[in-house]
């Protein structure tokens, strides 16, 4: 009974976004009652091994670029599930060419409108090529926005000064911000990340996978603390309501 009303309550919470962690930089974001799967890189990952690849069903999947580490499983659940492929032109060719059919090449600047409401691509600053050797253009971030949420999934970035432009345009809710270094940015350039963009609620992302980037989780939590900022660093298979 509890049960069957705690279901009937999940239904109608769509004032809330609901987000759960699938390791690296994967996260299924649910917003205006779609699902958005991004930079999934699931089964290669030790850490995501009691993840179901096969049982995530998005209705969209976002690749901020076509690195490896944010692709690798792409194909596989847009064919599974049908899914409609977001990101930049040339990861767009690389996933038709893998066979997905449902593709929306976009680029940095650009925005469009979708069921999920709004999505506008922003710099990256990084680099970018996909499996194949190939092109994958330049590295991207995604500011999506709706009647309910606003969010930006930074993808993988250095901390630049174009961040400061994405408040200009709408209240930063939430952030998923890399803070593994090495690669990106580290815990600290995260925290410039949130005071640039006005985001004191912030998602930790691309830590841990690999020994390039395993970080001290205490010592991370702490500086954000100490900046009056809420670091979430979420367990794998965690769901979370914001
Ligand atoms: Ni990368
Ligand atoms: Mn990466």
């Amino acid at each position: 009974m509890f049960d069957a009303f705690q279901n009937i309550f999940a239904t109608h919470s769509d004032t809330t976004m609901e987000i759960t962690y699938y390791g690296h930089s994967s996260f299924m974001v649910k917003t205006n009652g779609k699902n958005i799967l991004f930079d999934p890189f699931i089964s290669p990952n030790p850490l995501a091994s009691d993840i179901d690849v096969d049982a995530l069903k998005p209705d969209f999947v976002l690749l901020s670029h076509g690195h490896i580490d944010h692709v690798e499983d792409a194909p596989r659940i847009c064919k599974n599930a049908g899914s409609t492929a977001i990101g930049s032109w040339e990861t767009m060719v690389w996933m038709e060419k893998q066979g997905v059919e449902k593709t929306h090449p976009m680029n940095i600047g650009g925005s469009w409108n979708f069921d999920f409401g709004n999505l506008k691509l922003v710099n990256a600053v990084h680099s970018s090529s996909m499996p194949d050797g190939s092109y994958g253009g330049n590295p991207t971030g995604f500011v999506v926005s709706n009647n309910e949420d606003c969010f930006y999934y930074a993808g993988d970035t250095a901390l630049h000064m174009d961040m400061q432009l994405i408040p200009r345009r709408c209240n930063i809710k939430t952030a998923f911000l890399p803070i593994g270094s090495n690669f990106t940015m580290d815990v600290y350039d995260a925290i410039e990340a949130a005071r640039m963009i006005h985001c004191n609620n912030i998602i930790g992302m691309h830590y841990d996978t690999f020994d390039y980037i395993k970080i001290d989780h205490s010592d991370a939590l702490d500086a954000f603390t100490k900046a009056g900022i809420y670091l979430h660093l979420l367990n794998i298979g965690q769901t979370v309501n914001f």
